[in-house]
């Protein structure tokens, strides 16, 4: 699914689709470009499940944010830094996806081997300075 995003409440609307179909335990990866939107449309994400959307930053040096939403808590991730997979296994990815929480990971590629294979594949791309092209791949 292609979405068009024209401005950032469209995209945090966009999020609020996806979060409609999310289930516990489920993985998205985040793709795109430094400032392409990954960490608004988490924001999106986490205002829809009833969590405090004003709490969300990229997790760029702790590698990790917690944040409690309505029935479910969101693992957020950042793999901006890491060297690879190995990285994120170190700090217990394996056992945050069996938490039963929602798992969100910014600059996916570079840990794709550690990823789920049911994993919900996001790429957000700019078009200019406020359009965004959003593919949602379930
Ligand atoms: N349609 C849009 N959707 C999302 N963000 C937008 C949009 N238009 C403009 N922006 C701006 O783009 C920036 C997106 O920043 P954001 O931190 O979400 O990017 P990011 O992909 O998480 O970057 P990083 O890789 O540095 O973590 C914000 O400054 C936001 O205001
Ligand atoms: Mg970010």
């Amino acid at each position: 699914m292609v979405y068009h995003s024209c401005n950032l409440s469209d995209t945090e609307g966009i999020a609020g689709q996806v979060a409609k179909r999310l289930r516990p335990g489920d993985c998205i990866a985040l793709d795109g470009e430094l400032g392409a939107g990954k960490t608004q449309f988490v924001r999106g994400l986490v205002r829809a499940l009833g969590g405090d959307a004003r709490s969300v930053s990229s997790p760029t040096y702790v590698l990790l944010h917690i944040y409690a939403c309505a029935d479910v808590q969101m693992f957020h991730l950042d793999a901006y830094r890491v060297a690879g997979a190995d990285d994120l296994e170190a700090i217990g990815f394996t056992e945050l996806l069996a938490q039963g929480g929602i798992t969100v990971v910014e600059w996916a590629a570079r840990v794709r081997d550690i990823l789920p294979e049911q994993t919900i594949h996001i790429r957000i791309t700019a078009i200019d300075e406020s359009s965004r092209r959003i593919e949602v791949v379930e």
